[in-house]
């Protein structure tokens, strides 16, 4: 296994939707208020966290009843915050890629190079029906989201700027100011369906995946990175955890198996009836959701899969394997927010950091010669 030299970083999703981020009854002490967001982000910022995650929905699933939207809040937490960078995420349909980069440059420029974003590419339909928004075929949404990125970087990098494409066309167009960040503003995505692994390769800066086991995530990022290496591009890799660091193993279980047992099992099911839909759209039966349980989809995004559920040590432990498979970044959900982010700040950040080290210098001893 290569271990990377620099230190692996850390996201948390913005709880800008209700409900938290298990679908379950059990009493979560993490509110989707304006002020709340604040507090977190702030305690965030302080306490290792580079970046934040921001959630695009137009209609309820899951349970998550309302929604702030994406764009708009994460300006909103940058205003308030900082060192930490936050990524807006954008669904292309209702989103146009002209008003998309203009929105973001300004942003941009408004803080210093802080803002990133999350193109996503729809896994609801009942959303997109909702909206009078046409529900492209699985493949054929990330034909568009790749279009989208790369009239994006385009708009963003070129002086006269024209594309002909199957959804979006561009002539001689010249956007003023260029944003701060060069060359351009980093560009995540979320899906782990083939069809995104292809779209990472070759126009994505970050591959953000859900949750899972090491040896799944390994095998995802092998795939994404020799597809990207054939472009001669290099892609980051983002995973999705459901954190739970408790003093000792049985606690950290115990609260897991509450979550579970206490999940609302009329919009899990009610969830899993929308991700297969998405799912079985992907030809390959490789989406994001194609393997989940019932348990796996009580945290919406398979992060208790990826097992950071222990004490301190072990989840720090299990973060570092992770790395050493490629994982750029943990993007992390917790159970109440604001406390667990700073109990993982002061308990378990420091160990990773500490293997790290200790894998650095182990990696530095010069071989003795024979
Ligand atoms: C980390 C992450 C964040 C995501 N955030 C959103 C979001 O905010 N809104 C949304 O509609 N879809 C979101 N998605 C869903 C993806 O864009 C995509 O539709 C879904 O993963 C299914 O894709 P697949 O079939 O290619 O795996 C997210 C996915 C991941 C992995």
């Amino acid at each position: 296994m290569s271990l990377q030299s620099s230190e692996i970083k850390f996201a948390y999703w913005v709880p800008n939707v209700s409900g938290g981020l298990v679908v379950s009854t059990i009493e979560q002490r993490t509110d989707w208020s304006y002020d709340y967001n604040i507090r977190l982000a702030q305690t965030a910022e302080k306490n290792g966290f580079e970046y934040a995650l921001t959630q695009i929905r137009f209609t309820a699933g899951y349970g998550a009843e309302n929604q702030h939207e994406s764009v708009s809040f994460s300006h909103a937490l940058l205003a308030k915050t900082e060192k930490l960078k936050v990524i807006a995420a954008i669904l292309p349909g209702p989103w146009k890629p002209a008003l998309a980069a203009k929105q973001l440059a300004t942003i941009d420029y408004l803080t210093q190079g802080r803002i990133a974003i999350n193109v996503v590419s729809g896994w609801f339909r009942g959303e997109f029906d909702a909206i009078g928004e046409p529900w492209p075929e699985h493949d054929e949404r990330y034909i568009r989201s790749e279009e989208f990125i790369r009239t994006l970087k385009g708009i963003w990098t070129t002086d006269n700027y024209s594309f002909e494409g199957k959804y979006y066309q561009f002539q001689n167009y010249t956007l003023k100011p260029k944003p701060a960040q060069k060359p351009y503003i980093e560009v995540f995505q979320g899906g782990s369906s083939c069809a995104a692994r292809d779209m990472a390769a070759r126009v994505s800066d970050w591959y953000f995946t859900n949750g899972n086991s090491v040896a799944e995530i390994k095998k995802q990022i092998d795939d994404v990175r020799a597809k990207a290496k054939l472009e001669n591009r290099h892609v980051k890799i983002g995973v999705n955890a459901f954190i739970i660091a408790r003093d000792t193993e049985q606690e950290a279980q115990a609260v897991l198996n509450e979550i579970i047992s206490k999940a609302n099992v009329e919009a899990v099911n009610a969830f899993g009836d929308a991700t297969r839909e998405a799912g079985a759209a992907a030809p390959e039966q490789e989406g994001n959701w194609a393997k989940s349980t019932f348990d796996d989809l009580v945290q919406y995004n398979d992060g208790f899969k990826t097992n950071l559920i222990g004490t301190p040590q072990q989840i720090a432990e299990r973060i570092v394997d992770l790395k050493s498979v490629g994982v750029d970044l943990i993007l992390s959900g917790f159970l109440h927010f604001i406390e667990e982010v700073e109990y993982f700040g002061e308990n378990v950040l420091p160990l990773v950091r500490q293997i790290e080290q200790q894998q650095l210098q182990h990696l530095q001893v010069p071989a003795k010669s024979a």
